[in-house]
């Protein structure tokens, strides 16, 4: 079907086998779904309170939009214009032999690694529910214990990553519109309500609301290193789902007829209103009981709980459900790219590949829960979950990303470009420099801080 020309071709649209997405909402509430994860509601709120509040939300913010939407809106035009999985796609808009389908190898090898790993934080994520439903109770060193005991447990652990794994292969199973869409429909309208209602809790009866605002609204420039600012722009990149083709992928079941930088904008803003929502949510509890805000990691498994014991079930069991949810919507779109990829380049039907590449990948996730299997890592032993989180994260992701970048802006037609963006006026131009000459730029310093070779820092 391609002859190495990257013309719009009509006959696509209809290709049976391939998804598109039934309404612009359901699209939109999707592609959100990816991006609001574990990301949002962990990462953020504890990575923040490590880097030390304002300051670092400040470049978080300058971050996404100079380096994250310019690349959710090159990855959406590459997906929508070939209509195809990341492999598919550089081959389509280049030619079959093109040397750029690494990049789409890269990013549905970065599907497979993440969800790998991303399935066993998510069924911590709701043992919890069942645990706080139960209520905590005992000491602080008691209820922190709990986690440690939980990662430690290989069965816990491997029950609960089964059912995570089990409920996204269920979903993708069932389709773009059937399963993807109408799920995202269901979980994220819940998942809003409920971090809207724990915001209000934290502003309106808690006494950290006012405390929690100061610490992520009002930049201390003295606690900003450059290890922040590198992180700030490393997360910016993460939490939109860049640099794996999950954008790429999901652009290529949009309709031709929606405006690309409109979407991209929606997405972008309201991943990081959810991302700043949750911080409040959760640093409001934090300082109304004068904890530390810089726990790390711990934040959400370990010192919430203790908090927990105090406000109740009826708060906790709420927020592990929301960061089920939001586990869930991404980890379908990380199953989604290795699928779309067996749909399109080996014909395989959907049923058929979900349910082999979920088994493969669950497969391989069961060396991340079992916390007990330590290899010699970067100097140290380390278990698999570790260290798959820090390749994908620190060097996957930011090459895709550098490379998907390189693509749009260097090679990919301009007219295709255009035919995608809907003009080629000052605003085009404007993107077209900013992924020339700024994203590459960013995204290559956290590639290099992630391998340790930036001049200017100590390592
Ligand atoms: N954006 C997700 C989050 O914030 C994590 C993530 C990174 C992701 N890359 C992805 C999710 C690709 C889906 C697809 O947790």
């Amino acid at each position: 079907m391609t002859d190495g020309s990257d013309m719009y071709q009509p006959e696509l649209e209809r290709a049976p086998a391939r998804g598109i997405w039934g309404s612009r909402v359901g699209f939109i509430l999707a592609a959100t779904g990816s991006a609001i994860g574990l990301g949002n509601i962990w990462k953020f709120p504890y990575i923040t309170g490590v880097y030390g509040g304002g300051a670092f939300v400040l470049v978080y913010l300058i971050s996404v939009v100079i380096v994250g939407l310019p690349l959710m809106i090159a990855e959406l035009m590459i997906g929508r214009h070939s209509k195809k999985n990341p492999v598919g796609a550089f081959k389509t808009l280049h030619h079959p032999r093109s040397p750029w389908q690494l990049t789409g190898w890269l990013g549905v090898l970065s599907g497979f690694v993440i969800l790998s790993f991303y399935s066993v934080v998510a069924g911590w994520a709701m043992a919890y529910i069942f645990k706080s439903a139960a209520g905590f109770s005992g000491t602080a060193e008691q209820i922190q214990g709990e986690y440690g005991a939980l990662v430690a447990d290989p069965a816990l652990s491997i029950l609960w990553h089964t059912i995570f794994m089990v409920l996204c292969i269920g979903i993708v199973a069932g389709g773009v519109q059937r399963g993807i869409e109408r799920w995202s429909k269901i979980l994220m309208p819940t998942l809003f309500a409920i971090l809207l209602g724990l915001m209000a809790y934290g502003l309106f009866w808690t006494d950290g609301g006012a405390r929690a605002m100061n610490f992520l609204f009002k930049p201390d420039f003295s606690k900003l290193s450059a290890e922040a600012a590198l992180s700030a722009l490393g997360h910016a990149f993460f939490t939109l789902s860049l640099g794996m083709g999950a954008m790429l992928t999901y652009g290529s079941y949009m309709r031709r007829d929606e405006s690309i930088t409109r979407d991209a904008i929606t997405v972008s803003v309201l991943d990081t209103v959810i991302a700043l929502i949750a911080g409040i949510a959760i640093y409001a509890l934090v300082f109304n009981f004068d904890t530390d805000p810089a726990a790390g990691p711990g934040l959400i498994f370990q010192t919430l709980p203790v908090l927990f014991a105090e406000t109740g079930p009826w708060i906790s069991v709420p927020f592990f459900i929301l960061l089920t949810f939001a586990a869930l919507t991404s980890g379908i779109s990380l199953l989604e790219v290795v699928v779309s990829y067996f749909i399109d380049e080996r014909r395989w039907g959907r049923i058929k590949s979900t349910l082999i590449l979920g088994t493969a990948i669950y497969l391989f996730g069961l060396l991340s829960a079992v916390a007990a299997l330590t290899v010699p890592f970067r100097g140290k032993q380390q278990g698999f979950f570790d260290i798959f989180d820090f390749i994908s994260t620190n060097y996957m992701l930011p090459i895709g990303g550098f490379l998907t970048c390189l693509f749009a802006a260097w090679v990919m037609k301009k007219a295709s470009m255009i035919s995608e963006f809907g003009s080629g006026g000052i605003m085009f131009k404007g993107l077209v420099f900013v992924l020339r000459f700024v994203t590459p730029v960013a995204v290559l310093l956290v590639l290099l801080h992630g391998l340790e070779l930036l001049p200017f820092m100590e390592y």
